[in-house]
């Protein structure tokens, strides 16, 4: 029979760990929720008494604030939560590998198999392991030879596959009412009566009817399939606004008439300077790696075309500023407006201004950055990355951070929008206009400002997915 869950662990505190687990200890006060991690300082951040939390996520606070020290802790001592925990959430990072074989594309599962190795040195009791992380399909299998090769007398482990769907910037609101929850089990006995202990605890909050229980291996390749799906919308409309760009269409109209079509939908289909963020990228080249072990070159490239498109589409619109800017940008001064690779997070993971200001540095222009939340050495170290041949000192001769965005502007010969902060749209923009050199530019790589408005001012002004 099902077990009731009266103890959780969740080992990591990310993203994802972080924000899940402690909803789900907001929503279940008779759970006992214990987040653990071996990063010292993370941890010391989600307990800072004046909750400056590792993550900036909007409502996440909140959530820490209601349950911190009642039913929610965080800790350093992952063998204790192991121990403690009925069933235990690997909520691990899952990068790109970067070397050895499938370099580039496969999984990093050296994490994911490290806290699994854990769990199995430390256990003395029963537990259900329940795969968060977004993993390659039939990595359950993995894990549970390892966890069977080393269990002890009396320890039975069911897996589980509950792949997150959240996205950053509305995780909490996404947690809060997800359009789905989804569980994946073995078919037998015992791993059906897990689901069920999993999907009890998720019914505290959950209607019945959103949680799906499928098998292992269609949970673990769902989650690779929506993340798949959702990138390629973003870079078939992105493949449009080019051809707008080149015609006089505009991708706004485009898209928006596309998407009345109910069999489209209206959702996910905003044009861009290309996506970013942690995961479409690496879950698509994970697929795309999965399709070539299983000998399907095909399938392979049809995912594999996504991603080209969405690199595309970046150095297409660096393209389009130097270009506008009468073929040369050496010497010139830039504002990059947003750093982070959507707006309302901290997050800088793959963004797309760190491609646009390394491409605009190889140009050999001046460049000022400013966003909101991004930290200003996370700034240094994704320009160290992306220009791993340049030392630190050179970059820093060619970039300057700000702390607003009129400040940024200031003197400027062009504006480029990189992330939809709200705050940008309103910017005074008759006062920027006034300090800049003219002809003044403006980039939008977002679709957010009124470019009416701006043209009225005296702008010049690009946006994506527009001829005009
Ligand atoms: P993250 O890097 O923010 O967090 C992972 C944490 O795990 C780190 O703090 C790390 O120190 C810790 N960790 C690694 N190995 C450990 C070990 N052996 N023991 C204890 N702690 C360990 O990553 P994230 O963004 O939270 O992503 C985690 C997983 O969730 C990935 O597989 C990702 O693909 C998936 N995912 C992410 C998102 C997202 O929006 N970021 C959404 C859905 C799914
Ligand atoms: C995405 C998915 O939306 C989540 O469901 C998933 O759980 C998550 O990946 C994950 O597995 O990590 P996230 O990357 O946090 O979430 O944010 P999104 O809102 O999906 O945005 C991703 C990127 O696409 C951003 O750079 C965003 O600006 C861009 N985007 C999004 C567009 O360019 N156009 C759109 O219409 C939508």
């Amino acid at each position: 029979a099902p077990v009731k869950v009266t103890k959780i662990c969740c080992i990591g505190a990310g993203y994802v760990g972080g924000p899940t687990c402690a909803v789900i200890a907001l929503k279940c006060p008779h759970i006992q929720v214990t987040i653990v991690d071996l990063n010292q300082a993370r941890v010391d951040a989600w307990n800072s008494p004046d909750f400056q939390l590792p993550i900036y996520e909007p409502g996440l606070e909140d959530v820490v604030r209601g349950c911190r020290g009642r039913n929610l802790f965080f800790s350093t001592d992952v063998d204790k939560g192991i121990r403690e925990a009925d069933l235990i959430f690997v909520s691990v990072n899952t990068p790109t590998k970067k070397s050895g074989v499938g370099a580039g594309f496969a999984a990093d599962l050296n994490y994911v198999e490290s806290a699994t190795r854990r769990i199995a040195a430390v256990a003395t009791s029963s537990k259900i392991v329940v795969e968060k992380s977004t993993v390659p399909c039939r990595t359950a299998e993995s894990m549970r030879t390892i966890l069977e090769a080393n269990s002890k007398a009396g320890c039975r482990f069911d897996i589980l596959s509950n792949p997150e769907f959240l996205a950053e910037g509305t995780a909490i609101s996404d947690l809060f009412a997800p359009d789905r929850v989804l569980i994946g089990s073995l078919q037998t006995q015992e791993g059906k009566d897990a689901c069920a202990s999993l999907a009890e605890v998720y019914a505290n909050w959950v209607p019945r009817e959103r949680i799906l229980t499928v098998g292992l291996w269609s949970s673990e390749l769902s989650k690779l399939a929506a993340n798949a799906m959702l990138a390629q919308r973003i870079s078939s409309v992105n493949a449009l606004s080019a051809i707008c760009e080149a015609t006089g269409a505009n991708i706004e109209e485009v898209a928006n008439a596309v998407g009345y079509d109910s069999r489209i939908g209206p959702k996910f289909l905003r044009a861009s300077v290309g996506f970013g963020g942690s995961c479409f990228q690496k879950d698509i080249l994970n697929l795309v790696y999965l399709s070539e072990s299983l000998h399907l070159p095909q399938v392979a490239a049809y995912w594999r075309q996504v991603v080209e498109m969405n690199e595309y589409q970046k150095a297409r619109f660096s393209k389009t500023v130097v270009d506008t800017l009468f073929n040369t940008i050496t010497g010139k001064h830039l504002a990059v407006l947003g750093f982070a690779f959507k707006a309302d997070t901290g997050d800088t993971r793959e963004s797309a201004a760190i491609t646009l200001v390394r491409d605009f540095l190889l140009e050999r222009a001046y460049v000022t950055i400013y966003d909101p939340k991004v930290e200003e050495a996370q700034i240094w170290q994704d320009l160290q990355e992306a220009l791993p041949t340049t030392p630190l000192e050179t970059i820093k001769k060619h970039v300057t951070i700000s702390h607003s965005a009129l400040d940024a502007c200031k003197q400027k010969e062009a504006i480029v929008i990189a992330t939809e902060w709200k705050e940008f749209k309103e910017i005074d923009w008759q006062t920027v206009y006034d300090q800049m050199s003219k002809p003044a530019f403006v980039f939008d790589g977002r679709m957010i400002l009124d470019v009416e408005k701006l043209k009225t001012i005296g702008f010049t002004v690009k946006v994506i997915g527009r001829g005009d």
